[in-house]
Parts: structure tokens; sequence; C-alpha cells
């Protein structure tokens, strides 16, 4: 067999997709490889949502270029959202490519490579995928090794939000739903094979059902319908857009035990000039408000967010205004990053007014506020009794098992005769950063 060699950068869409051209790789004759000096084909999976992405994809291209000169017979690909955005262009800055390729072409990997073999041209496909479906087909045969106890499923694929300053829309294209029949025969089959836990995947998941099918079901019905399936114990979904939370999928949290008290709900800014400039569609104070119909019917829920900091012409008061409305929601952690401006955006066209080290002064000032919202609610697992589904081996010293709690907090536990996939009851005993430590109690 041949060998590939794939590294990943970016979102949860991403190492989804890289998962899955591992896999068509494998049914079309190559098994992965960690060795990239010894493989037959190299595939970054590249990432442009801010612009130090896209730099560490340039200067790892920059090591990789020798091992091609060394072995002609390489191919060396670039696939995913970088690709789509810069296509051709990076032929310009890097010759030595074979392959160029956007994420709406992760199931033909096998025949671009294929191609290239035979022709030896290189190749550049970021054209969109004009079909109305979206589709991940089954393949026939099984896929090799298990899936571990929490397992991620595509259900739709882009997003038509288009935020002022993302370049999703233009890397990922439009939105598209799979066909719900898809996706509960996907996840039965993980199911099978040992997963207890499914995230369900997506830019902007609230709007699964709304385009690409022929049986359109909304995304609370299709919670509703995937936790009838027999053997999961647990249910996720991410990445959740504030103005399509509707009130039903609210319920489904007050209604299902299986959906997890944990949501991942990027506000961005917590100042209303600001959210209207990136184009969010809602206040501050309508995030709040939903924040609190979440947390009267779903009480202890967790929240997590993303947030921006430096967006053009933002003031200090209208900086402050984001830290408050962290306080008031309390999320127990935050992806928190300066802003960035990305080529064909809306925000591109203006000013990247905020100086350098005024981002890095509130990115930081950030960093720290959130350190202490999650001390604050790390607090509240203190002495008390969490149930962890068990992922794996832990690498902690003197714990012997990782896993989540529902609230999504990693916590690490000692414990004897456990195993992956079981779910266990730990008694917190210390925390640090978004982690908490314990040891499992006697069932
Ligand atoms: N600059 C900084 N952060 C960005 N994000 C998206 N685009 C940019 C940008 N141009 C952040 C947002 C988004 C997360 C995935 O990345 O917070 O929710
Ligand atoms: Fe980007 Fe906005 Fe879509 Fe999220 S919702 S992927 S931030 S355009």
């Amino acid at each position: 067999m041949k060998e590939v060699y794939l590294d990943t950068f970016g979102c949860q869409m991403n190492v989804a997709d890289s998962e899955r051209m591992e896999l068509l790789l494998f049914h079309s004759g190559y098994t992965r490889t960690h060795e990239k000096e010894n493989a037959d084909l190299i595939l970054v999976n590249t990432c442009s949502i801010r612009e130090k992405a896209e730099q560490k994809i340039f200067s790892l291209f920059g090591h990789l270029k020798p091992l091609k000169e060394k072995n002609p017979d390489l191919i060396l690909g670039l696939t995913g959202c970088l690709a789509q955005q810069e296509g051709e262009r990076l032929l310009g800055k890097m010759p030595f490519l074979d392959l160029i390729m956007g994420p709406d072409h992760v199931e033909d990997i096998a025949l671009a490579v294929d191609r290239i073999r035979q022709t030896g041209e290189s190749m550049v496909w970021s054209t969109w995928d004009e079909r109305k479906n979206y589709s991940i087909p089954t393949l026939e045969a099984p896929p090799p090794g298990n899936p571990g106890a929490s397992a991620f499923v595509n259900i739709i694929k882009g997003c038509d939000k288009f935020c002022s300053f993302c370049v999703v829309p233009f890397t990922r294209g439009r939105e598209k739903s799979r066909e719900a029949e898809e996706i509960y025969s996907e996840i039965r089959q993980l199911v099978d094979r040992g997963a207890k836990e499914i995230i369900l995947l997506g830019q902007n998941v609230n709007a699964y059902g709304k385009r690409g099918m022929n049986d359109p079901v909304p995304f609370h019905e299709l919670l509703y319908r995937v936790a009838e399936i027999p053997g999961l114990s647990r249910l996720r979904f991410t990445t959740s857009y504030p103005r399509d939370f509707t009130r039903e999928l609210i319920l489904a949290y007050r209604d299902l035990d299986i959906l997890m008290n944990h949501l991942h709900l990027p506000v961005q800014s917590g100042n209303d000039r600001i959210l209207n400039d990136m184009r969010r569609g809602h206040t501050a104070r309508e995030y709040l408000d939903l924040v609190s119909e979440l947390k009267s019917e779903a009480p202890g829920i967790a929240l997590s967010t993303d947030i921006i900091v430096g967006y053009p012409g933002e003031t200090e008061s209208e900086f402050q205004d984001t830290l408050k409305l962290m306080e008031q929601v309390g999320f127990s952690s935050s992806f928190m990053f300066s802003y960035s401006p990305r080529p064909g955006t809306p925000a591109a066209l203006l000013a990247d007014s905020v100086p350098e080290a005024v981002k890095h002064e509130r990115l930081q000032k950030t960093l720290e506020h959130q350190a202490r919202l999650t001390e604050r609610e790390a607090r509240r697992f203190l002495g008390k009794d969490v149930e962890v589904l068990i992922e794996g081996r832990s690498s902690k010293n003197g714990y012997e098992w990782k896993g989540r709690n529902p609230e999504y907090w990693r916590v690490h536990l000692s414990g004897a005769s456990l195993k992956a996939g079981d779910i266990v009851k730990v008694r917190v005993d210390e925390f640090s950063g978004h982690t908490l430590m314990g040891h499992a109690l006697d069932q």
C-alpha cells in the first residue's frame, strides 16, 4: 500500500473533512503515515479564517518543498479553505504544488490523486459542487478502526450568513443540508461500532433543513429523532448562530435528557454598533434574552462562545461592552481572537483602524477576564459528582482516564477497571483552567 501523510489546520469541519479523505484514500490503496519523509502523498488541509493560520501554512510548505525535490513521485496537495480562496494563485507562490483542491471536492480526493499520477500535471480544483443535495455516501467496506466514544457527524455544509469579517461563506459556499435518513443511518452505524456520543456538525447547524433537501426536517425535529436511536447516550451540536436559534430548539434542551447541558453560541462582541457592523443580525440584549430563556429551560447549562476584539473602529468603551456581556452570561470558556482582515470580506474594505498593540492588549484583557469566569464556573463543580463519558487514557500525571462531563469540561480521573465508552460518576477534587480532576466513584 502507498502512504499518505495528512496535516490538518482549523476548525472541526476541516478535521471531519480530513478523516473523510483518509477513509476514501484508504479504499484507494493508501494507509496513513505520521512520517512525512516516507509518504507518497502529502495533503495539508488548510484554514484561512485569520491571517496567522495562512502564515503557518506557507511556512509548513517551505519545509515540505525539499521533500518534493528529493522524491519527484511525491504528490503534494493543499486542500481546504485556503485552496478555495486562492485557487490557481497559489501556484504562483508555490509552483511545486501538485494539487490545490477546495472543500467542496473532498469526495473526489482519490480521483484527483489518480489523475495527477496518470498525467503528471498539477491540478487546481476549486469549482463549486453545483448539485442541489449534500451527500456523504456510506462506503461498502467498513472503515478501519473504531470511531471512539464521541464521534462527529456532518449535517450541513456552508454558510449563508455573510458576517462582515468572515471568509467561510466564500470558502465553503452556500448552506446545504444532508438528508435526515442519511444522517440517522450514519449515526446508527457509529453507535453499532461503539460510539456513545454524537456531535452534529456544521458551520451553522441551526439552519439545518432550510436548503438542499428533498425531504426537509427542521433542526429541532432532527434532534428529537436522533435522540430515539437505540444505544446513543449523548447528543451535542456545534456551531450555532444566535439569530437562527428557535424557541423549539430551546425546548429541546428542556425535553431531551440525551442533549447535553452545553451550548457553543458565538457572540463576537457585546456592543450593538459593532454587532450591527458585523451584520450579526441581533443586539447584545437579544443575545442576553436568548441566554436567559435557555438558562430557565435548561438550568445549569454551560455556555461557551467566540469573541473578536479590535474590529475596525472598536473604541475602548465598545470593547468594555464585550467584557460586560461575558460577565453577564458567565461563559465557561471562550475562543478569543484579534480581528484579522480577510481578503474579499466586506470588513476588509474598512480601515483596520485598531493598532496591533491595542488589539493585543484587548485580547490579553479578554483572556484574563475569561480565566476568571472559567474559575468561577469551575468552583461550581468542586466536591460535586459529575457524569463523565470516558474517551481514552489520560496523559496527566496521577490520572488514568480522560473524558468530558455533560457541560463539556475536560475531566481527568483516577479509577480502576474502566474503559473508553463507559459513563462513570466522578467526584471532582481539583480544577485547573477549563479542566476538572477527580476520582471515579464505585458504581
Ligand atoms: N478575524 C478574527 N477572528 C475571526 N473569526 C472569523 N473570522 C475572523 C476574522 N477575520 C472568528 C470568529 C468565528 C471563529 C470561528 O473565528 O469568532 O466565530
Ligand atoms: Fe462566518 Fe458568520 Fe457564517 Fe459563522 S455565521 S461561519 S462567523 S459568516
